[in-house]
């Protein structure tokens, strides 16, 4: 299973052994996420997350001291507003399909589960909110991850429990399994 799991990753340790003197996770867009996570990219979207250096004026938008909540990495990863990879760490070693589908790989390469002390860096007692942050109902406002769940559900749910017999090349892709049926002689 570990050496399984490493023989997967050869490749990719390979790619950081070469790339180790740039070894940062640098960032590819929140566009780059939404290529496969098109769901929770529209919720982010609805969120003022995705506009937050639009608030700044011109002047403002030069000035480290509202960038560093307003849109962190725009200086050095040229990515704006509070971003996907703002809260989740640049994506260029984790977002490829096969690195993602291993959560235990994505999260050696990069991917970072944000909790309440992530939003505290930003949502402290600096930012112009006169309420305490109240973690919960903040956390709810920006829910993207429900919605990513559920499809997760669907696909497993949707995936044949029993392999399709080999003379049946034309089956569809989505059948209910029941048991198998006797294979008519030609
Ligand atoms: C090539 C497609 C692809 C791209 C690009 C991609 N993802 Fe993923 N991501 C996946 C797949 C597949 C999963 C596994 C979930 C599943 O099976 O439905 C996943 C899982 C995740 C998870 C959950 C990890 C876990 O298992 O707990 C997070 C968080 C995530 N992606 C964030 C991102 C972010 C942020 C970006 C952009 C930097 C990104 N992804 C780009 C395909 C992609
Ligand atoms: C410590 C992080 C932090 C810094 C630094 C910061 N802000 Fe903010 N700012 C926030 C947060 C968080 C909010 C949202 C507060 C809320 O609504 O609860 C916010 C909200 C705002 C809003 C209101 C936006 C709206 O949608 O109504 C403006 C305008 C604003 N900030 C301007 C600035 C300017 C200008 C600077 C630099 C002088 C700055 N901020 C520096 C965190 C910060
Ligand atoms: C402000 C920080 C923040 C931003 C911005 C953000 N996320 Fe998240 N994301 C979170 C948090 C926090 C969770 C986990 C919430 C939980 O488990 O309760 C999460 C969960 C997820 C999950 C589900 C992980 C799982 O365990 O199933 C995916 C997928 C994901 N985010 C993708 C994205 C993508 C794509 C973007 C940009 C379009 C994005 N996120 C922007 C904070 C953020
Ligand atoms: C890099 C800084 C940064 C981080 C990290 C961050 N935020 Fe924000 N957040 C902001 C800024 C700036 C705004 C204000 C944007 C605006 O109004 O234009 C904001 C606004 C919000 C808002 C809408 C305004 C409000 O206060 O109701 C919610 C909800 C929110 N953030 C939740 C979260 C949660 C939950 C997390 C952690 C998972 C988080 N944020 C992490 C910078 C950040």
């Amino acid at each position: 299973m570990l050496r399984d799991k490493a023989m997967r990753s050869l490749p990719f340790l390979l790619v950081l052994v070469v790339s180790a003197p740039v070894w940062a996770h640098d960032f590819l867009g929140s566009e780059s996420c939404q290529a496969c996570h098109p769901d929770a990219w529209a919720a982010w979207q609805a969120t003022s997350h995705a506009r937050s250096r639009d608030v700044l004026s011109a002047q403002q938008q030069k000035d480290m001291r509202c960038l560093s909540c307003h849109s962190p990495n725009q200086v050095d990863q040229k990515v704006a507003h509070v971003a996907c990879e703002t809260c989740h760490g640049g994506g260029q070693f984790y977002s490829l399909n096969y690195v993602m589908k291993d959560a235990d790989l994505a999260r050696l390469t990069g991917l970072v589960d944000p909790g309440e002390k992530s939003c505290r860096a930003c949502h402290d007692g600096s930012s112009p909110s006169i309420k305490p942050f109240d973690f919960a109902a903040k956390l709810k406002a920006i829910d993207h991850w429900t919605v990513e769940r559920n499809k997760k559900k669907e696909k497993a749910a949707l995936a044949p429990t029993v392999p399709l017999a080999p003379s049946s090349p034309a089956a569809p892709a989505v059948v209910a399994v029941t048991k198998p049926t006797k294979l008519q002689q030609p």
